[in-house]
């Protein structure tokens, strides 16, 4: 099964209300929230605020992602913020950290997740990958809507789904950064089952359109 996650970095600030009911109304089923903290990548986005007005707001599943340095010091806020899946960076802080952030983040009763990016090998998630219920995987690098879609990220994709299959066949595979009509096809095609689309997604004239041909 497909799912789609818009994410609203690419959204109407002024009008996230309206545009969540536009990702409701599109068919989408999660909705990818993007954290940033201006030193794990370079560019600030939003924060718990943001999180809890959209949980109240809307009844899609949030999907949060943390592009945040030292993540265990906040997952515990965005949990109580209405965090349904949280996703936090291997690159981000020791193993020991890491792996601790990751059982708070399950002990709140949230989906625990974890997001390499573009130079991170595939093997970076197998510490984790039993207590992960998603795994991200970065098509871009990290910190801006719009980019380009890394075709040569594939064949990671391909062998993180292959760990996945072996050893914790419940976990989802996500792509995020440059997904479109057809570089998400692709990710399908090497194994990712939760498509990110921001730009793409909210320039879409036909969102429901753009969500069926990739859901089907
Ligand atoms: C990038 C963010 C993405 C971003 C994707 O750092 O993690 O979620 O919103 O935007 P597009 O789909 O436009 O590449
Ligand atoms: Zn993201």
């Amino acid at each position: 099964m497909i799912k789609i996650s818009p994410s609203i970095l690419s959204a109407d600030f002024a009008n996230m209300a309206k545009d969540l009911e536009v990702v409701k109304a599109a068919g989408a089923e999660y909705v990818h929230i993007d954290i940033m903290d201006g030193h794990f990548v370079p560019n600030l986005s939003m924060g718990f605020p943001m999180v809890s007005a959209c949980r109240k707001a809307s009844d899609l599943v949030m999907d949060v992602h943390l592009m945040i340095d030292t993540p265990i010091r906040y997952v515990q806020r965005f949990c109580d913020a209405g965090a349904h899946i949280l996703t936090i960076h291997v690159e981000a802080d020791t193993e020991e950290n890491t792996k601790e952030a990751l059982r708070i983040i399950r002990a709140a009763g949230v989906k625990p997740a974890i997001c390499v990016k573009p130079k991170t090998p595939a093997e970076a998630v197998l510490p984790y990958i039993d207590m992960v219920d998603l795994i991200l995987v970065m098509t871009v690098e990290p910190g801006f809507g719009g980019q380009s879609f890394m075709a040569d990220m594939m064949p990671k994709l391909k062998q993180i789904r292959t760990y996945i299959d072996e050893m914790n066949p419940t976990c989802e595979l996500e792509v995020d950064g440059g997904v479109n009509g057809e570089t998400g096809k692709i990710c399908i095609e090497n194994g990712a089952n939760v498509l990110v689309a921001g730009s793409a997604f909210f320039k879409a004239e036909d969102k429901k359109g753009f969500v069926k041909n990739l859901i089907q």
